[in-house]
């Protein structure tokens, strides 16, 4: 991997108040640090990763892309390929769910009314919120491949996180889901309280879809993205249509032992909707149809409210 250094005048860089207006973006209400200049030189993408991940250095990354000498790639291919094997370097099927959950975190905001959130990279502005505890983990790891490509072509976080989902339900068995690139990153952080919360009953759910793009069979067949994780449905690391099966079976319903740690409400409410259940039971009775289906609203969830850069 080569390294690449852009001479820039550490004076105009000296703060992200400064860089933002030189280049008219605007930036989040976050108080970023004088990024660290090498000499005279900044370094803004090499073969070493910045030793410290943090909060600032995922921004930090997402500004000085635009630095980033930018050849056109031979092809879209050429580009994908890059994404994939920079991501499969730092995924594993442990790291499958929490990468997986990071793109419904990310797209998930989307509000078809007024047009806001959506598939925009703006998860790195918020982690502070309770609903996104837990996925500054997912960020990192595949910060360590951002940097690698932006060294080569800058990647959007909406491109990567994008990518990274697909690959990791692949990685876990699941079906193979062609994500297009070309997603631009929002610079602020989208409205909040835009996800469902885990104690929504199955009507409410529906309708907080609905708001999002989704039918009913889509929001089903997206929440079986919850067989993979901890949640108790079938191996938290293989991709399947364990979860459907499970729902039918309700074993939180039977007293005593773990069972009762399966499932969150949201999902075990999907089981009491019959609209739902008919979805359910069709998953249930075959995997086939349920990765399609999968595969078909994953593309749709990630494009959801996205931008893109003009080819
Ligand atoms: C339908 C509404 C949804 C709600 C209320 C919801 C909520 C949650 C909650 C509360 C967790 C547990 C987090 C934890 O253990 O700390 C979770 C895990 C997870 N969610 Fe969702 N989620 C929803 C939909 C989705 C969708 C659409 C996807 C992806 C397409 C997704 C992917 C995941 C994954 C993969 C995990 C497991 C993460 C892990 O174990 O590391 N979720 N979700």
């Amino acid at each position: 991997m080569r390294s690449t250094t852009a001479a820039v005048d550490p004076s105009f860089l000296g703060s992200a108040t400064s860089f933002s207006a030189a280049w008219g973006h605007k930036f989040p209400v976050i108080n970023l640090q004088p990024v660290k200049l090498v000499g005279k030189r900044l370094t803004v993408a090499c073969a070493t990763p910045p030793s410290s991940f943090g909060r600032r250095a995922l921004i930090y990354i997402a500004t000085t892309s635009f630095l980033m000498p930018s050849p056109s790639f031979a092809s879209a291919t050429d580009e994908n390929a890059l994404l994939q094997e920079e991501i499969g370097k730092v995924l594993s099927k442990g790291r499958a769910a929490g990468l997986l959950r990071l793109v419904f975190h990310d797209a998930g905001t989307f509000d078809d009314g007024d047009k806001t959130g959506g598939m925009n990279g703006s998860i790195i502005y918020e982690l502070d919120r309770p609903e996104n505890r837990g996925l500054e983990k997912s960020l990192k790891i595949l910060e360590k491949a951002k940097v690698q490509v932006d060294a080569v072509q800058p990647v959007s976080w909406a491109d990567l996180i994008a990518m990274a989902g697909a690959e990791a339900v692949s990685i876990c068995g699941g079906p193979k889901i062609p994500v297009q690139l070309g997603r631009l990153d929002a610079t602020v952080p989208d409205p909040v309280g835009k996800l469902p919360e885990e104690t929504l009953v199955a009507a409410t759910m529906k309708q907080v879809f609905q708001k999002k793009g989704f039918s009913t069979q889509e929001l089903v067949a997206l929440s079986g993205a919850h067989t993979l994780g901890t949640k108790g449905f079938g191996s938290p690391t293989v991709f399947d249509n364990s979860y459907y099966k499970i729902l039918l079976e309700k074993p939180w319903s039977a007293s005593g032992g773990m069972s009762d740690m399966i499932g969150l409400p949201s999902d075990r409410s999907l089981g009491e909707d019959d609209e739902c259940i008919k979805w359910i039971s069709k998953y249930a009775d075959d995997q086939n149809l349920f990765f399609e289906d999968f595969k078909n609203v994953y593309v749709k969830l990630v494009n959801s409210g996205a931008k893109w850069r003009s080819m």
